[in-house]
Protein backbone atom coordinates (compact mmCIF):
# COMPACT_ATOMS: atom_id res chain seq x y z
CA UNK A 1 0.00 0.00 0.00
CA UNK A 2 1.07 3.41 -0.95
CA UNK A 3 2.67 5.53 1.76
CA UNK A 4 1.51 9.29 2.58
CA UNK A 5 4.23 12.22 2.75
CA UNK A 6 3.81 14.57 5.69
CA UNK A 7 6.28 17.33 4.75
CA UNK A 8 8.54 18.02 7.29
CA UNK A 9 9.11 22.08 8.65
CA UNK A 10 5.63 23.00 8.36
CA UNK A 11 2.83 23.44 11.08
CA UNK A 12 0.99 20.45 9.57
CA UNK A 13 3.71 18.13 10.73
CA UNK A 14 2.37 19.44 13.64
CA UNK A 15 0.27 16.58 13.81
CA UNK A 16 2.65 13.72 14.25
CA UNK A 17 3.45 13.99 17.52
CA UNK A 18 0.13 13.96 19.27
CA UNK A 19 -0.84 10.96 16.82
CA UNK A 20 2.53 9.28 17.57
CA UNK A 21 1.75 10.49 21.17
CA UNK A 22 -1.47 8.32 21.31
CA UNK A 23 0.21 5.08 19.32
CA UNK A 24 2.47 5.57 22.09
CA UNK A 25 0.12 5.84 24.76
CA UNK A 26 -2.11 3.19 24.22
CA UNK A 27 0.67 0.54 24.17
CA UNK A 28 2.46 1.87 27.42
CA UNK A 29 -0.84 3.05 29.62
CA UNK A 30 -3.23 0.50 27.75
CA UNK A 31 -5.58 0.32 31.05
CA UNK A 32 -6.03 4.47 30.72
CA UNK A 33 -6.18 4.71 27.04
CA UNK A 34 -7.11 2.60 24.05
CA UNK A 35 -6.48 3.54 20.10
CA UNK A 36 -6.85 1.40 17.48
CA UNK A 37 -6.32 3.51 14.89
CA UNK A 38 -3.20 5.36 15.59
CA UNK A 39 -0.53 3.13 14.94
CA UNK A 40 -2.75 2.23 11.57
CA UNK A 41 -1.66 5.63 10.78
CA UNK A 42 1.27 5.71 11.91
CA UNK A 43 2.31 2.88 9.47
CA UNK A 44 1.16 4.20 6.90
CA UNK A 45 2.91 7.55 6.87
CA UNK A 46 6.36 8.38 4.76
CA UNK A 47 7.54 10.09 7.78
CA UNK A 48 11.40 9.49 9.48
CA UNK A 49 9.89 7.88 13.08
CA UNK A 50 12.90 6.52 14.00
CA UNK A 51 13.84 10.09 16.47
CA UNK A 52 10.43 9.34 17.95
CA UNK A 53 10.97 5.85 18.08
CA UNK A 54 14.21 6.31 19.62
CA UNK A 55 13.21 8.60 22.29
CA UNK A 56 9.76 6.81 23.41
CA UNK A 57 11.43 4.61 26.01
CA UNK A 58 12.07 7.80 28.48
CA UNK A 59 9.77 8.81 31.15
CA UNK A 60 10.14 12.54 29.34
CA UNK A 61 8.64 11.23 26.09
CA UNK A 62 5.95 8.95 27.70
CA UNK A 63 4.67 11.78 29.70
CA UNK A 64 4.58 13.49 26.52
CA UNK A 65 2.47 10.50 25.23
CA UNK A 66 0.25 10.96 27.99
CA UNK A 67 -0.22 14.57 27.54
CA UNK A 68 -1.38 13.77 23.78
CA UNK A 69 -3.88 10.94 25.13
CA UNK A 70 -5.11 13.06 28.31
CA UNK A 71 -6.04 15.80 26.30
CA UNK A 72 -8.43 14.01 23.95
CA UNK A 73 -9.99 11.68 27.05
CA UNK A 74 -10.95 15.35 27.82
CA UNK A 75 -12.34 16.33 24.65
CA UNK A 76 -13.60 12.72 24.02
CA UNK A 77 -15.64 13.89 28.17
CA UNK A 78 -16.88 17.22 26.35
CA UNK A 79 -17.97 16.12 22.99
CA UNK A 80 -20.16 13.21 25.00
CA UNK A 81 -21.58 14.69 27.66
CA UNK A 82 -23.05 17.75 24.79
CA UNK A 83 -24.02 14.56 22.68
CA UNK A 84 -26.13 13.38 25.85
CA UNK A 85 -28.34 16.10 25.63
CA UNK A 86 -28.14 16.50 21.75
CA UNK A 87 -27.71 13.45 20.46
CA UNK A 88 -27.86 14.13 16.81
CA UNK A 89 -25.09 17.26 16.86
CA UNK A 90 -22.86 18.07 14.71
CA UNK A 91 -19.17 17.02 16.19
CA UNK A 92 -16.67 18.95 14.46
CA UNK A 93 -12.92 18.56 14.94
CA UNK A 94 -11.29 21.65 14.21
CA UNK A 95 -7.46 21.25 13.05
CA UNK A 96 -7.93 17.31 12.90
CA UNK A 97 -5.28 16.23 11.66
CA UNK A 98 -5.32 12.75 11.64
CA UNK A 99 -7.10 12.46 15.03
CA UNK A 100 -10.52 10.21 14.78
CA UNK A 101 -12.20 11.82 18.07
CA UNK A 102 -15.10 12.00 15.99
CA UNK A 103 -15.77 8.91 15.30
CA UNK A 104 -14.58 7.64 18.73
CA UNK A 105 -17.61 9.69 20.07
CA UNK A 106 -19.80 8.14 17.64
CA UNK A 107 -23.39 7.66 18.86
CA UNK A 108 -25.22 6.64 16.10
CA UNK A 109 -26.86 9.81 15.53
CA UNK A 110 -24.47 12.56 14.70
CA UNK A 111 -23.02 14.39 12.27
CA UNK A 112 -19.23 14.10 12.18
CA UNK A 113 -17.09 16.63 10.46
CA UNK A 114 -13.17 17.03 10.25
CA UNK A 115 -11.65 20.03 9.47
CA UNK A 116 -7.67 20.91 8.44
CA UNK A 117 -5.80 22.52 5.58
CA UNK A 118 -6.01 20.80 2.06
CA UNK A 119 -2.89 18.50 2.06
CA UNK A 120 -3.82 17.37 5.53
CA UNK A 121 -7.30 16.45 4.30
CA UNK A 122 -5.93 14.67 1.29
CA UNK A 123 -4.22 12.95 3.16
CA UNK A 124 -7.03 11.76 5.49
CA UNK A 125 -9.54 11.07 2.45
CA UNK A 126 -6.50 8.36 1.50
CA UNK A 127 -5.98 6.88 5.23
CA UNK A 128 -9.39 7.14 6.31
CA UNK A 129 -11.61 8.29 3.99
CA UNK A 130 -14.89 9.89 5.40
CA UNK A 131 -17.51 7.45 6.85
CA UNK A 132 -21.32 7.47 7.17
CA UNK A 133 -22.94 10.54 8.55
CA UNK A 134 -19.25 12.29 8.14
CA UNK A 135 -17.51 15.05 6.56
CA UNK A 136 -14.09 15.99 5.84
CA UNK A 137 -13.95 19.77 5.01
CA UNK A 138 -10.26 21.25 3.60
CA UNK A 139 -10.24 25.24 4.93
CA UNK A 140 -8.57 27.38 6.67
CA UNK A 141 -9.99 27.53 9.96
CA UNK A 142 -9.68 31.24 9.64
CA UNK A 143 -11.49 31.96 6.51
CA UNK A 144 -15.20 31.18 8.20
CA UNK A 145 -16.70 29.82 4.99
CA UNK A 146 -16.13 26.27 5.98
CA UNK A 147 -18.73 26.87 8.68
CA UNK A 148 -21.15 27.04 5.92
CA UNK A 149 -21.12 23.12 5.17
CA UNK A 150 -21.60 22.47 8.85
CA UNK A 151 -25.49 21.20 10.04
CA UNK A 152 -25.88 22.45 13.15
CA UNK A 153 -29.93 22.01 13.28
CA UNK A 154 -29.32 18.97 16.13
CA UNK A 155 -26.50 21.50 18.14
CA UNK A 156 -23.01 21.52 17.23
CA UNK A 157 -20.07 21.04 19.68
CA UNK A 158 -16.74 22.25 17.88
CA UNK A 159 -13.67 21.23 19.26
CA UNK A 160 -9.40 22.15 18.66
CA UNK A 161 -6.79 19.60 20.09
CA UNK A 162 -3.30 21.42 20.14
CA UNK A 163 -4.68 24.22 17.73
CA UNK A 164 -5.12 26.97 18.75
CA UNK A 165 -1.11 27.52 20.02
CA UNK A 166 -0.82 28.31 16.03
CA UNK A 167 -2.99 30.87 16.76
CA UNK A 168 -3.35 34.80 17.80
CA UNK A 169 -5.83 35.44 20.48
CA UNK A 170 -7.52 38.01 17.81
CA UNK A 171 -8.12 35.16 15.63
CA UNK A 172 -9.46 33.01 18.54
CA UNK A 173 -12.30 35.62 19.48
CA UNK A 174 -12.64 36.26 15.81
CA UNK A 175 -13.65 31.99 15.30
CA UNK A 176 -15.26 31.86 18.69
CA UNK A 177 -17.77 34.92 18.45
CA UNK A 178 -18.46 33.70 14.82
CA UNK A 179 -19.34 30.47 16.41
CA UNK A 180 -21.71 31.71 18.81
CA UNK A 181 -23.60 33.86 15.90
CA UNK A 182 -23.74 31.19 13.73
CA UNK A 183 -24.61 28.09 15.85
CA UNK A 184 -26.44 29.56 18.96
CA UNK A 185 -26.78 27.23 21.96
CA UNK A 186 -23.05 25.35 20.84
CA UNK A 187 -19.63 24.64 22.53
CA UNK A 188 -16.68 25.16 21.74
CA UNK A 189 -13.71 23.09 23.72
CA UNK A 190 -9.95 24.15 23.10
CA UNK A 191 -6.61 23.50 24.98
CA UNK A 192 -4.16 26.09 25.91
CA UNK A 193 -1.53 27.04 27.96
CA UNK A 194 0.03 29.84 29.93
CA UNK A 195 2.92 32.19 29.61
CA UNK A 196 5.70 29.93 31.13
CA UNK A 197 4.03 27.41 28.50
CA UNK A 198 4.71 29.26 25.42
CA UNK A 199 8.05 29.86 26.79
CA UNK A 200 9.02 26.19 26.90
CA UNK A 201 7.30 25.81 23.48
CA UNK A 202 9.50 28.28 21.57
CA UNK A 203 11.91 25.85 20.48
CA UNK A 204 8.76 23.37 19.58
CA UNK A 205 7.42 26.48 17.67
CA UNK A 206 10.36 27.70 15.45
CA UNK A 207 11.14 24.00 14.99
CA UNK A 208 7.79 23.80 13.07
CA UNK A 209 9.00 27.53 11.30
CA UNK A 210 6.67 29.35 13.26
CA UNK A 211 8.14 32.94 13.87
CA UNK A 212 5.37 34.80 15.31
CA UNK A 213 5.24 32.32 18.76
CA UNK A 214 5.44 35.64 21.00
CA UNK A 215 1.44 36.50 19.57
CA UNK A 216 0.35 32.91 19.57
CA UNK A 217 -2.59 32.63 22.24
CA UNK A 218 -2.04 31.76 25.54
CA UNK A 219 -4.46 31.81 28.46
CA UNK A 220 -3.41 32.90 32.00
CA UNK A 221 -6.94 33.03 33.55
CA UNK A 222 -10.01 31.21 31.97
CA UNK A 223 -12.38 33.52 33.75
CA UNK A 224 -11.14 36.37 31.04
CA UNK A 225 -12.87 34.13 28.40
CA UNK A 226 -16.05 35.15 29.27
CA UNK A 227 -15.45 39.19 27.70
CA UNK A 228 -14.77 37.68 24.75
CA UNK A 229 -18.76 36.25 23.53
CA UNK A 230 -21.09 38.24 25.90
CA UNK A 231 -23.65 36.07 27.60
CA UNK A 232 -21.38 32.98 27.28
CA UNK A 233 -20.49 30.64 30.07
CA UNK A 234 -17.16 29.79 30.30
CA UNK A 235 -14.90 27.91 32.32
CA UNK A 236 -11.99 25.58 32.04
CA UNK A 237 -10.53 22.31 33.94
CA UNK A 238 -6.33 20.97 34.31
CA UNK A 239 -6.01 19.14 31.05
CA UNK A 240 -3.62 16.34 32.47
CA UNK A 241 -6.22 15.34 36.02
CA UNK A 242 -8.66 17.98 35.51
CA UNK A 243 -11.12 14.94 34.20
CA UNK A 244 -9.84 11.57 34.81
CA UNK A 245 -7.45 10.57 37.71
CA UNK A 246 -4.46 8.94 35.12
CA UNK A 247 -5.62 5.69 36.38
CA UNK A 248 -2.69 3.20 34.80
CA UNK A 249 -0.29 1.16 37.15
CA UNK A 250 3.00 2.39 34.64
CA UNK A 251 2.00 6.54 35.27
CA UNK A 252 4.63 6.21 37.88
CA UNK A 253 4.90 9.22 40.36
CA UNK A 254 6.92 11.54 38.63
CA UNK A 255 4.40 11.77 35.36
CA UNK A 256 1.80 12.65 38.33
CA UNK A 257 4.62 15.14 40.12
CA UNK A 258 4.61 16.23 35.87
CA UNK A 259 1.10 16.18 35.25
CA UNK A 260 0.20 18.75 38.62
CA UNK A 261 3.17 21.23 37.10
CA UNK A 262 1.79 21.01 33.58
CA UNK A 263 -1.83 21.94 34.82
CA UNK A 264 -0.67 24.40 37.90
CA UNK A 265 2.04 26.39 36.57
CA UNK A 266 2.25 25.74 33.14
CA UNK A 267 -1.20 26.26 33.03
CA UNK A 268 -2.54 23.74 30.37
CA UNK A 269 -6.30 23.87 30.64
CA UNK A 270 -9.30 22.64 28.60
CA UNK A 271 -11.50 25.78 28.14
CA UNK A 272 -14.79 25.22 27.56
CA UNK A 273 -17.79 27.84 26.15
CA UNK A 274 -21.64 27.08 26.05
CA UNK A 275 -22.56 29.91 24.09
CA UNK A 276 -26.17 31.20 24.33
CA UNK A 277 -29.20 29.56 22.89
C1 LIG B 1 -0.77 19.79 16.68
S1 LIG B 1 -1.74 19.33 15.28
C2 LIG B 1 -3.12 18.62 16.12
C3 LIG B 1 -3.88 17.67 15.27
C4 LIG B 1 -5.09 17.01 15.93
N1 LIG B 1 -5.99 17.98 16.51
C5 LIG B 1 -4.63 16.02 16.98
O1 LIG B 1 -4.95 16.18 18.17
O2 LIG B 1 -3.98 15.06 16.60
C6 LIG B 1 -2.36 20.89 14.67
C7 LIG B 1 -3.27 20.73 13.46
O3 LIG B 1 -3.90 22.00 13.22
C8 LIG B 1 -3.93 22.22 11.82
N2 LIG B 1 -4.01 23.66 11.61
C9 LIG B 1 -3.15 24.61 12.06
N3 LIG B 1 -3.54 25.84 11.64
C10 LIG B 1 -4.69 25.65 10.92
C11 LIG B 1 -5.58 26.53 10.23
N4 LIG B 1 -5.36 27.85 10.20
N5 LIG B 1 -6.65 25.99 9.62
C12 LIG B 1 -6.88 24.65 9.63
N6 LIG B 1 -6.07 23.76 10.28
C13 LIG B 1 -4.99 24.26 10.90
C14 LIG B 1 -2.63 21.61 11.32
O4 LIG B 1 -2.69 21.35 9.93
C15 LIG B 1 -2.56 20.34 12.17
O5 LIG B 1 -3.23 19.26 11.56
Amino acid sequence: MEKVKIEKGSVQETLVIPLYGRKLCAEVFPNLYTDETAAKICSRLDYDFSELDRQSESTLWRFGALEAAMRQLDMQWEIRDYLAAHPQAAVVNMGCGLDQTGRACDNGECLIYNVDMPDIIAAREELSPAGERERNIASDLNDFSWMDEVDGSGGAVFFAAGVFHYFTEAQVRALASELARRFPGSRLVFDTIGKLGRRLMRKTFKGFGMENYDECLIVEDASALRSWVPGSDASSKGYMLGYFDMDDPNVTGLHRFLARRCDNMVKMQVNRFDFPA
